[in-house]
């Protein structure tokens, strides 16, 4: 992990209410590996000091960006931010999401939200391309589809009020074309809201195929000294507490115990 002072290269709207950010980051940039994120501290938020968490959704040798959502005081603050600023970054921070277990196995990608953006490198570096399930309320909340497809992914979309693809949610997609596979032979990297990877958390456990769960929990460290992001992870005795920063932010989905 490092911290790294960032120049803004580039800041604008993405899409609907996403925006993308790329910065300067020869430190952090090249040891970025899929699914992890970097903590941002967001220039002149004077009122709240903590850091914000992005999971990182491209990245080479000179430089990062995230895809990030507007829903408060620090990214209604970070929205300001120009080209030309600087960002103290660290990172990257967090496991990150595995590569394929077995040979032969069949990557599945489910994503809301931000969650296709925490996917796109690991959608870049798996060896094979399998289904990717993007699920959203509207169709201005399904990010990036033709940059999945060009990697050779077969996108499915659903969207609540049906704007785009199948009308429902992303497991209205997702189901029928579980009911097709040999689960034996399926592996699931999801990245989206809760109650999105509690689903998929669920198919995988009733089904008995892998699914990694990149879980999202408010942090303020971000390196496993506070306690503010821990999730309850199953042991042989019970349970006990795991720091989504630190241990995760990606989990298998059996690791998982959901509280209601
Ligand atoms: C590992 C990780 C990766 C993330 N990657 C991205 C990303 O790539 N793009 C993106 O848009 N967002 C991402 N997030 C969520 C992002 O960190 C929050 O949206 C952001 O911190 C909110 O800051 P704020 O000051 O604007 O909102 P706050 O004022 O802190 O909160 C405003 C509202 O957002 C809710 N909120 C705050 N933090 C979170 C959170 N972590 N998850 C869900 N709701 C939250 C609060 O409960 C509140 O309702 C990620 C979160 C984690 C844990
Ligand atoms: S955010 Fe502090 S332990 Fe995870």
């Amino acid at each position: 992990m490092n911290q790294e002072k960032t120049t803004v290269l580039e800041h604008r709207v993405f899409q609907g209410d996403y925006r993308l950010l790329r910065v300067a980051a020869p430190i952090i940039g090249p040891q970025v590996k899929p699914g992890q994120f970097v903590h941002l501290r967001v220039p002149r938020l004077e009122q709240a000091v903590l850091r914000r968490p992005f999971s990182v959704f491209k990245a080479d040798e000179e430089g990062l960006s995230i895809l990030y959502a507007t829903v408060g005081m620090g990214t209604e603050v970070l929205n300001s931010v120009e080209s030309g600023e600087v960002i103290d970054l660290m990172g990257p921070l967090g496991t990150g999401f595995p590569t394929l277990g077995k040979d032969k196995t069949l990557p599945v990608l489910v994503a809301g939200g931000y969650g296709n953006a925490a996917l796109y490198l690991q959608a870049k570096n798996l060896p094979i391309k399998g289904g990717a399930f993007f699920g959203g309320r509207t169709a201005q909340d399904i990010l990036c589809v033709g940059e999945f497809e060009a990697l050779g992914w077969d996108v499915r979309v659903t969207t609540d009020d049906g704007s785009l693809g199948t009308k429902g949610l992303v497991t209205a997609a997702l189901d029928p074309w579980l009911a097709e596979q040999d689960l034996d032979a399926v592996e699931l990297f999801s990245c989206g809201p809760n109650p999105m990877l509690k689903a998929v958390g669920d198919r995988a456990l009733e089904k008995g195929f892998t699914a990694w769960l990149s879980m999202d929990r408010n942090m303020a460290c971000g390196v496993g000294a506070c306690l503010t992001c821990v999730i309850k992870r199953k042991t042989e005795a019970g349970w006990e507490w795991a720091r989504c920063c630190k241990d995760g932010p990606v989990f298998n989905a059996e690791e998982i115990l959901w509280e209601d």
